[in-house]
């Protein structure tokens, strides 16, 4: 049997960290794709050396060309730009500005990584998150089970490993999701969250339980502030996480920007959701009841998510 290949384009922190955790995983050959050509075939070949001695048996490839992505099955996308300051007038870019100038590089790179591979999967992670999904949606041409976005898989990972800080217990125990945008509106669910099926509210008080979920809320800008740059093991974590599951058919149950029509109340927006991803990508969006204030909260984080989806111009 043929082994799987997934490409990941922009072989940047993220990118390069995803190519990692998939040799780690032994879970399918690499091929990593960035504007940056020589750097991009040297992190294959410095990874593709390590092969030996962690014992995996993983082919690597890192170029320029899109014809080494062809008939991948799955497709990451990290290519993009961070937002950082402009080196003359000390300015940030207008958050639109950043939204148009990442609209153009997700769009070009997914329409040339999809003609190659038809039948792909994509997963998306270049920011802004739930707006790079509509790009890669809208230039790739694909039904909209097979693009996906990582966003919840990160948020509902730092959630998880602030309970499990807070109460001193292992991160294999804690149980939860975070829903909604990638942004300071997301909706961790505290209600829904547990250690071993005991109810986080019955663990924590009210106070810290609010603090954690303002610390997931913006765990992004916690690791900005510490490093300069935006995170990589994480993101890059639940990317594979992700990947493994589509690779895998596990059906795992990952919260993922998924395209909505009509499940909880939304209808062609990008929000994160529970979903199942097998090897059709999202096999089933879970919908449940949520509460009012959880309602009130999803509302608000969808908002957000359309109004930086209104500046794409679709
Ligand atoms: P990075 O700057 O280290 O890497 C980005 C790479 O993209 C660079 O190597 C660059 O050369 C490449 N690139 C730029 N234009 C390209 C093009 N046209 N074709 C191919 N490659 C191109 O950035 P990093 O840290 O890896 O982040 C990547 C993206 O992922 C950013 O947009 C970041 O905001 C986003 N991100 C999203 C997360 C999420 O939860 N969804 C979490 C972490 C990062
Ligand atoms: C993060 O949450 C920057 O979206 C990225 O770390």
């Amino acid at each position: 049997m043929a082994r799987n290949k997934v490409t990941v384009i922009g072989a940047g922190n993220v990118g390069a960290t995803i190519a990692h955790w998939i040799v780690s995983a032994e879970l399918a050959d690499v091929v990593l794709v960035d504007i940056a050509e020589n750097a991009t075939k040297g992190k294959a070949l410095d990874l593709f050396e390590a092969t030996p001695v962690v014992r995996k048996d993983v082919k690597l490839t890192g170029s320029n060309d899109y014809e080494t992505t062809r008939d991948s099955d799955v497709i990451v996308i990290t290519a993009g730009v961070p937002r950082k300051k402009d080196p003359v007038t000390g300015q940030f870019p207008s958050r639109d500005a950043l939204v148009r100038t990442n609209q153009e590089i997700v769009g070009a790179v997914t329409k040339k990584a999809a003609s190659f591979s038809p039948n792909a999967i994509i997963v998306v992670v270049a920011n802004p998150l739930d707006a790079m999904c509509h790009v890669a949606l809208h230039e790739s041409g694909f039904p909209s089970h097979r693009v996906i976005g990582m966003a919840g898989a990160l948020d509902t990972a730092r959630y998880k490993s602030f309970i499990a800080e807070a109460l001193n217990l292992s991160v294999k125990d804690v149980h939860g999701i975070v829903l909604g945008g990638h942004g300071d509106e997301m909706v961790p669910l505290p209600r829904l969250t547990s250690v071993a099926g005991i109810p986080l509210t019955e663990l924590l008080p009210e106070d810290k339980i609010n603090a954690i979920i303002e610390r997931t809320r913006k765990g992004g800008g916690e690791i900005v502030g510490l490093i300069g740059v935006s995170a990589w093991y994480a993101p890059a974590a639940a990317a594979f996480e992700m990947t493994e599951a589509i690779l895998k058919d596990q059906r795992r149950v990952i919260a993922s920007a998924v395209l909505l029509n009509g499940e909880y109340g939304y209808d062609g927006l990008y929000v994160g959701v529970p979903a199942v991803l097998g090897s059709n990508g999202v096999e089933k969006v879970i919908e449940f009841e949520l509460t009012e204030s959880e309602r009130a909260m999803l509302d608000k984080s969808a908002d957000a998510v359309r109004s930086v989806v209104g500046v794409l111009g679709y």
